[in-house]
């Protein structure tokens, strides 16, 4: 299991080179995933979404964009200079209305059943005790229609299996060295994905956690994958 303040103290460390590196080392496809998870959200018209793990808030910006206006949009990192970024970003695109703060998935500064949806996208695969986060994402999700929505590094199919991991342990820690400096935070990427479950596992361990009528979507042929649940 990660270390949650090893996992803090690598992103604070690649903070502003984070959005740069997304964009490079996927060819731009992140963002695709990203909209996937915001169109699912979308469709389900919710009053209240929370961002976890925001980072610099790419998904709380999308959220914003997409959502009604009297959607209320929070985006919350453990990580106080990832949400410097996002918060910078916010005065650059001019869009006050994301309530970004500094939250440990672990203890939320959320009232229970606050939220209709919540989000996170490559987070919770960081999460030390992945089971205690998926409890407290539970407790803040109001119980008539809060859902979950996970967009996370998944296995991929098997005959692409080879090729995604070769570009993942030889090529991506090269390219992610020059952008950011930092081989060491993308080799921990790397075993993270590795060692992470599948689309069954990832199911499994959202059941065990009380949500019902799970969904899982692959995307890039199995490399990534988006989980809802039913709280
Ligand atoms: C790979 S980044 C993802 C950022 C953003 N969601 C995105 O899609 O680009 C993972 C983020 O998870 C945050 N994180 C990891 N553990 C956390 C925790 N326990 N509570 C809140 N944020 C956490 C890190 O600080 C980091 O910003």
């Amino acid at each position: 299991m990660p270390d949650a303040q090893k996992v803090n103290s690598m992103f604070a460390r690649i903070a502003s080179r984070y959005d740069l590196a997304n964009r490079m080392l996927s060819f731009g496809i992140d963002r695709m995933w990203r909209d996937r998870l915001v169109d699912e959200v979308e469709a389900r018209k919710p009053r209240a979404v929370v961002d976890l793990a925001t980072g610099s808030g790419d998904v709380a910006f999308a959220l914003r964009q997409d959502l009604a206006r009297d959607t209320r949009v929070v985006g919350l990192d453990f990580c106080a200079p990832m949400i410097e970024e996002a918060k910078r970003k916010q005065l650059r695109f001019n869009e006050p209305a994301i309530e970004f703060g500094i939250g440990d998935i672990f203890d939320l500064p959320l009232e229970d059943g606050c939220a209709n949806a919540v989000t996170i996208s490559f987070g919770y695969r960081n999460l030390q005790d992945r089971h205690q986060g998926l409890l407290e994402i539970h407790r803040i999700l109001d119980s008539e229609d809060g859902r979950v929505f996970i967009l996370e590094f998944s296995q991929p199919y098997t005959l692409y299996r080879p090729f995604y991991y070769f570009y993942l342990k030889r090529v991506l820690p090269l390219i992610a060295r020059i952008i950011t400096g930092d081989l060491e935070a993308y080799q921990y990427l790397c075993g993270s994905i590795e060692s992470f479950p599948g689309r069954e596992g990832v199911t499994a361990e959202l059941e065990n956690a009380g949500f019902k009528n799970i969904q899982a979507i692959p995307m890039a042929l199995g490399s990534v994958a988006l989980h809802i649940g039913q709280a």
